[in-house]
């Protein structure tokens, strides 16, 4: 088939685009969010067609547009007053509202499920096309399933050229990422897939409606779930052909963070590309740091300044496909903390580095040197030590093989729960403590579990509690001659026993309810064990500090 490819000029444009949806063919278009790939929402044989040019499970529903809230009604049972506020408050605009179909709203399109997700876009050009075609259209994003999404139509053509009728080019998406999904078929809303609408922005409008829900739900990670609610989240997403690691800021910004891990990765490998999603700053930084033969390695895509994550979340799609296309072999793209519209950045980009597991990097890169804290849900004991613990590694160093003094190697700590589902940022009062004490960032920390890879990532394994550490060897018998009890760790590697009131035999006392001056107290008994553990910890890591006269300064 060859596609056709229509740039935008005016509505006469989209007249013949139009026939073609009426002839059951399918039509790529402009959306704020991202390109959708249209076809009639009542033709089972146009909706089978979409799904065949995406390479898209049957199991995966689609989304149906309509241009005005009159177009609603025919296609769903019931609009509850809940839907009608977020319909009221956000359509035209980026959202998808998951309501139970009415009968016209034929099984593909939802996967058999008895419910069909609704969205009015905002995009001008997106609602003309709808009325021209004068059918609702079932469209999920334009992309082969599992790439990112298409924010420009030449992303379309790449993915979908010869096996669709056509491509509308409206030009560059407003927003970059796909629409808020949010379930209202129950009393509460709940978000399914985070976007531009966010919850902050979803709970105002509740409230101003008289409702009391309190925190919004977001359940986007269907895996965990029998019956996932979206079910397309279960799905690879987002992920360019070479891994994707996350770049976390750190106290004092990106630069100094993407620096390091470019040099990981530069120093690896002599042939090893590297690819940035980046901020200006973190760009210039880098550019001053590193010698010439390294910098001709690394390919950028800037997003503007460091810290503006919504030009991030504009251009993530478009770097992630831009770097993957330049032939880097791996991409570091900026990290930033949860609320509005990072959230939907995050996720996105989450999905994107999925693969990036700390044991490829680990057992790929023998320069990294990782020790793991463990306490029970990862939000407040294990982030606070792993964020106190890596601002004293900043503060030392540079740090080398303790073998062969002439390699460079990078000390880092992580952290993880024995019992936790994942997915939460650390505790307030954990963050504003290691923040005002010792200028250490934990907001961009989300909570994981122990599970095999980030333990067989680590050299050195330290748990808040003995019972954890207990846990942790029964689970992981290989590595148990890695995993100690904090405390224990000390007073055996260093003769000292810290005597303190949060620390009771081997446990160290979780701090979860406690004020925040609790949670000082206990940020500075850990800098107090990571001190003191400091030299036994690198000896374990196989690493020294470089000049072996510099004591280790302690913040
Ligand atoms: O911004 C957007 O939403 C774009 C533009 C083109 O409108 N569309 C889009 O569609 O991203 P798609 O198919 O790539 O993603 C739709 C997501 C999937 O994760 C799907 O599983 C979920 O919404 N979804 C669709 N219908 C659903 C339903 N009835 N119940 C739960 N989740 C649903
Ligand atoms: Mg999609």
């Amino acid at each position: 088939m060859k596609t056709e490819m229509i740039v935008f000029g005016n509505r006469d444009d989209l007249i013949r685009p139009a026939q073609m949806i009426a002839d059951g063919s399918v039509v790529a278009f402009p959306t704020e969010t991202v390109y959708g790939l249209g076809a009639n929402a009542l033709d089972e044989r146009a909706v089978a067609r979409i799904f065949d040019a995406k390479g898209r499970p049957a199991d995966n529903p689609l989304i149906v547009h309509v241009a005005e809230k009159e177009d609603i009604p025919p296609l769903v049972q019931n609009i509850s007053f809940l839907a009608e506020c977020l319909i009221d408050a956000f359509m035209p605009g980026p959202i998808t509202l998951v309501m139970k179909k009415s009968e016209r709203i034929p099984d593909s399109v939802t996967a058999g499920l008895p419910t069909v997700g609704i969205r009015i876009p905002k995009n001008s050009i997106a609602r003309d096309f709808i009325r021209l075609a004068r059918v609702p259209l079932a469209a999920p994003s334009a992309n082969e399933s599992g790439t990112p999404s298409p924010t420009r139509a030449s992303h379309v053509m790449r993915d979908m050229d010869g096996k669709i009728a056509c491509v509308i080019d409206g030009g560059p998406c407003e927003v970059g990422l796909e629409s808020t999904v949010v379930d209202v078929t129950g009393t509460e809303p709940v978000i399914l897939r985070p976007g531009a609408v966010t919850a902050e922005m979803i709970e105002e409008t509740c409230e101003k409606n008289g409702f009391s829900f309190g925190c919004i739900r977001t359940q986007t990670n269907a895996s965990d779930q029998e019956t996932p609610s979206a079910p397309g989240m279960k799905y690879r997403h987002y992920a360019p052909r070479v891994p994707v690691r996350i770049v976390h800021p750190g106290s004092d910004g990106h630069d100094r963070v993407f620096l390091r891990e470019a040099e990981t990765f530069l120093l690896m490998d002599s042939k090893m590309r590297v690819g940035l999603f980046c901020g200006e700053s973190t760009r210039m930084h880098l550019e001053n740091a590193l010698p010439e033969n390294e910098k001709k390695r690394l390919v950028y895509y800037v997003y503007g300044p460091d810290t503006d994550v919504e030009s991030a979340a504009n251009k993530l799609f478009a770097g992630l496909r831009s770097l993957d296309l330049s032939g880097v072999d791996r991409i570091l793209a900026s990290g930033f903390g949860r609320g509005e519209i990072a959230t939907a950045y995050m996720n996105r980009l989450e999905k994107a580095a999925a693969d990036d597991s700390p044991l490829t990097s680990h057992s790929m890169n023998p320069k990294e040197r990782t020790v793991l804290f463990v306490c029970t849900g990862n939000t407040c004991r294990s982030p606070m030590a792993e964020a106190i613990f890596n601002r004293i590694v900043d503060l030392n160093g540079p740090y080398h093989d303790a073998d062969n003094p002439s390699v460079q190697v990078f000390l880092k700590a992580r952290s993880a729960g024995l019992a936790t589902p994942g997915g939460s940022g650390a505790n307030p009062f954990a963050k504003e403590a290691v923040r005002r004490f010792f200028n250490a960032d934990l907001s961009g920390h989300v909570s994981r579990r122990a599970d095999e890879t980030v333990v067989n990532s680590a050299r050195l394994i330290l748990a808040m509690e003995e019972g954890i550490a207990e846990g942790l060897r029964r689970k992981y018998p290989k590595v148990s001659d890695r995993i100690y009890p904090f405390a224990a760790y000390i007073q055996s590697a260093v003769g000292l026993k810290i005597r303190s009131e949060y620390i009771q035999g081997w446990d160290i006392k979780d701090p979860i309810g406690g004020s925040l001056q609790e949670y000082t107290e206990m940020a500075s008994l850990f800098k107090e064990m990571i001190t003191a553990a400091f030299p036994s910890i690198l000896n374990d890591l196989s690493a020294r500090v470089s000049d072996s006269e510099k004591r280790v300064s302690t913040l």
